[in-house]
Formats: C-alpha cells, sequence, structure tokens
C-alpha cells in the first residue's frame, strides 16, 4: 500500500497506464448479447421504451417506472435516486412541466460517498414532443436499453472484483464506482434554444456543483467525482461515424476504438460484412471493406476544432466535466423523423453499439478476471425453467 503510493506520487502518468488492463479475447468472445431482451415488439428491455415519452406525459413516467423497475427487480446493488426539477416551457402555457432524472450508482463496499470516482454512461428517455406519436429510437431508447444491458453485464463481476479486492481500495487512482444518468428533458419542446432544451442536465449539473462532500473528501461535489462522462446518443443507425470530438479524452475515445477494432477482428461484429454469417450469404468471399464506427482513433492533436453538437453533456462540461460524445456525425438519416421507430433499428448495429460498450465500461473496471459466464448462462436457464414450470403449473389448474 505505502509503496504503491509512492509510486503514485512520483509518476502518476505511469501508473495510470500500469493500472489500465485490456479485456482478453475470451471475454470479448463471451460478453452476453441482448439477443431477445431487446426484441422490439415483447423484449424485456428495449420494448418498453419504444413509445412515446415526452416529459411530463403518461408515457414518460412509464419508461422510468420501467428503469426502476428493472433495476429494482435485477441489479438491487445499484442505488437508485430520482433527481427533480420543474420549468415552464414553451408550449406549457406558462405550467410548470416535472423533469425527473434517475441516477444509478455502484461505489465499492465501505467506501465514502466523496472518495469514489465514477465512471458516468449517460443517455436521455425523454422524446420528442413533434412529430405527433414521434418514437426516437435510435433518440434514445436503443441507447438507454444498451446502459440497461450493460449494468446487468458487469454487475455480478463488480461483485467479485470488490470482493477479491477490499472494496477496491487498492486501486491506484483511488476506489471506482459506476453511474448511469437516464436523463429527462433532452428535446426542446417547440425549437432548440438555450432555454428550451436540457431541461434535466441544466437542473442536474446546477444542483450537483452546489451539493458539496464532507470536507476531508477526495473530490469537492458529484461533478468533480465524475472521471469521465459517456453520452450516448442517436445510436441504432447503419453505418454510423462518430468522430473524436474532444482532444481532452481522445485517449478515452482511443480505448473505445480499439475495443472496437479487436472485437471486428475477432469477427464479433454482426454488423460487419465480414462477420461469419454475413459472409455465408454471399457468393463472393472475398473480404470487404469494413467501416468503423468510431472513425478518428488516429487523429493529430492539431485537429480538434472546438465547437462540437449541443446535448446533455454541454452544462457538465461547462463546469470542467470530461466528455467522450459518442454521437454519430452526421446524423442518422432518421433523426426527428416519425421513421425513428423501432422497425428502423438496424439491430445488427443496436447489439454491436451494446457490446462495445460494455466492454469498454468492463475495462474501465478493471474487470476481465471476475467475470463467470458459466454462471450467467446457469442462472438464464434457471429462470427459463422456472418460467416453464410455473406456466405448467397454470395449465394444470382447471
Ligand atoms: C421525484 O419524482 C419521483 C417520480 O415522480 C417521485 O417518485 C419522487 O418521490 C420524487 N422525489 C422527490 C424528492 O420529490
Ligand atoms: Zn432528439
Amino acid at each position: 500500500m505505502f509503496l504503491s503510493r509512492l509510486f503514485l506520487v512520483l509518476s502518476p502518468l505511469l501508473s495510470r497506464a500500469a493500472a489500465y488492463h485490456k479485456l482478453s479475447d475470451e471475454t470479448l468472445k463471451q460478453l452476453p448479447r441482448p439477443g431477445a431482451e431487446f426484441d422490439i415488439k415483447n423484449g424485456a428491455l428495449l420494448a418498453p421504451i419504444l413509445r412515446p415519452r415526452v416529459s411530463g406525459t403518461e408515457g414518460n413516467v412509464a419508461v422510468r417506472q420501467h428503469f426502476v423497475d428493472f433495476f429494482r427487480n435485477n441489479l438491487p446493488e445499484w442505488t437508485l435516486e430520482f433527481h427533480n426539477s420543474t420549468s415552464p416551457t414553451p408550449t406549457s402555457n406558462g405550467k410548470e412541466v416535472p423533469f425527473v432524472n434517475l441516477i444509478l450508482t455502484r461505489d465499492p463496499p465501505g467506501t465514502h460517498v466523496g472518495d469514489v470516482g465514477r465512471l458516468t454512461m449517460v443517455a436521455h428517455y425523454d422524446s420528442k414532443l413533434t412529430p405527433k406519436g414521434f418514437i426516437g429510437a435510435t433518440d434514445s431508447a436503443a441507447p438507454c436499453a444498451m446502459l440497461m444491458h450493460m449494468a446487468k453485464t458487469i454487475d455480478a463481476a463488480l461483485t467479485k472484483r470488490w470482493k477479491a479486492s477490499g472494496s477496491g481500495l487498492d486501486d491506484l487512482d483511488g476506489p471506482k464506482g459506476v453511474q448511469i444518468l437516464l436523463l429527462d428533458g433532452e428535446e426542446a419542446f417547440k425549437s432548440w434554444t438555450d432555454t428550451d432544451s436540457l431541461y434535466g442536465s441544466r437542473a442536474l449539473a446546477e444542483d450537483w456543483e452546489y451539493s458539496f462532500h464532507p470536507a476531508m473528501s477526495t473530490y469537492r461535489n458529484p461533478l468533480d467525482a465524475i472521471s469521465l462522462f459517456v453520452l450516448l446518443d442517436l445510436l441504432g443507425s447503419k453505418n454510423p461515424t462518430v468522430p473524436s470530438y474532444f482532444k481532452t479524452t481522445h485517449w478515452a475515445y482511443k480505448n473505445m476504438a480499439d475495443i472496437e477494432a479487436r472485437l471486428r477482428k475477432l469477427g464479433l461484429f454482426k454488423s460487419s460484412p465480414n462477420h461469419p454469417a454475413n459472409m455465408a450469404k454471399r457468393k463472393n468471399k472475398k473480404p470487404r471493406r469494413e467501416p468503423n464506427f468510431l472513425t478518428e482513433a488516429d487523429k493529430k492533436d492539431g485537429s480538434f476544432l472546438g465547437g462540437g453538437i449541443e446535448d446533455d453533456h454541454v452544462p457538465f462540461m461547462a463546469r470542467g466535466v470530461d466528455i467522450l460524445h459518442i454521437i454519430p456525425s452526421p446524423f442518422p438519416k432518421v433523426w426527428h423523423e416519425l421513421i425513428d421507430d423501432g422497425e428502423h433499428l438496424d439491430m445488427n448495429t443496436v447489439e454491436d453499439w451494446t457490446v462495445l460498450v460494455a466492454a469498454f465500461v468492463a475495462e474501465w473496471m478493471e474487470l476481465d478476471e471476475f467475470f463467470d459466464f458459466k454462471a450467467g448462462k446457469r442462472e438464464e436457464k434457471v429462470k427459463a425453467e422456472t418460467v416453464h414450470e410455473q406456466g405448467k403449473t397454470e395449465f394444470e389448474i382447471p
């Protein structure tokens, strides 16, 4: 312990590099895939989000309840908090509209709240008021489902890791946690302005700035405790191209791009023309050019132009939080159109993003040795059998 602290003082850069372990090929191969849970009609995770869910409406309440039920029933170790605010909007005739952010956190056991640095994974769950009936499957139903799946993927491994390492207190850069923000009120009601947009994220960033941790804490407030704010938006259409927006977090972008490259090389990217299933469908077996989702891993320091896209990260970035913005540019063709619905998602692309995001978080949290994929499968099997048994019993009762 003493030695590693000394090491940290002497060489912080070196120790960070030393602490970063890549996931093994074996783990990448075995990471669970969403499969039937992402069925757009009756899948347990995604289907309930694919409905209009404008802030302040019944659909918004129902989708939020879906998240709450999912975490309470399946992932009870995650702390669940609401962050509530209200604001009038240009279409509310002076009435206050409620905005409810959901905050899900897993910190190592036995740590103090102000001492845990958190990888913060973010998507918005509200949908746009117009056009009427707008679903927003890429914007951002699918990203929300990806985060649910990610939490489920890493949950048991986190528990195991913290058991093994005494609450992660031996981490060189201090205890690490994970946080998911499902934000409300991202969309404008009328047209995008500074006041008609980002209702939930603006209120949350403002409140967190003044929510001080106890005096001797490592991190001043919950903003300071965000080690990286990873915002997913507009994901789920075919052939996305996501640039690296910020020089300060390009190192994290490169880590994600590296995982993408490895998944592709291992033949695990379903949307790839070179995935075995797609190869099997065509006569000409010559490998095809394979465009990456993350296109700028080799971007040079001088070519970051500033600017960027207005989204939920803005109020956090303005307060000094490090941002990794995972949003395609150009936007998907379905953007803010009625056809941004379940049927227009490219499910292979959705699945690839899902695995990539889960792998990124697993690698960040250094979970490689702590997965028990066999146990995961056993559990699924027991569940399926239980359902079957219940079905049978009910059937047999006259
Ligand atoms: C925030 O809103 C949620 C959902 O409406 C509600 O369940 C919760 O009690 C509210 N929390 C506070 C502190 O008002
Ligand atoms: Zn939108």
